[in-house]
């Protein structure tokens, strides 16, 4: 099966299930590229859309912090990322219970990035 359909199926599963508030606060992201060095933290929408963001190098794996649940100070919203490559092919995707790492399955650039908290 083509990585973008099951990425499509994925998504409308998400998009299925509740959501916890906010819409619009954005997710941070940080690149641990394949030699090991890191790249500032990045921005991306909170959002069951794929959103351009490019790595700037061959991502090994990637830092996820969801936004902080202000229901319940000093915790954090979960969230579920996907990355793909310059033709929106998957290249690994996975959930964060919080601030946590997803690792790619594929080792490439990334190109867009979907993450929406649970
Ligand atoms: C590691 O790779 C990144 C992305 O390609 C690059 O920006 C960075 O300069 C590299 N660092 C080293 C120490 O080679």
């Amino acid at each position: 099966m083509r990585a973008s359909i099951v990425l499509a199926a994925l998504t409308s599963l998400v998009a299925a299930a509740p959501q916890i508030q906010i819409s619009t606060n954005e997710i941070g992201l940080i690149f641990t590229y394949t030699n090991g060095s890191q790249s500032e933290q990045k921005w991306v929408a909170n959002s069951i859309s794929q959103e351009p963001l490019n790595s700037g190098g061959i991502v090994d794996n990637v830092f996820v912090r969801p936004p902080e649940n202000t229901a319940v100070p000093g915790h954090y919203l979960g969230a579920r990322c996907a990355f793909l490559d310059f033709q929106s092919r998957g290249l690994g995707v996975g959930h964060v219970n919080g601030p946590g790492i997803i690792i790619l399955e594929s080792k490439d650039v990334i190109e867009y990035v979907q993450c929406n908290t649970d």
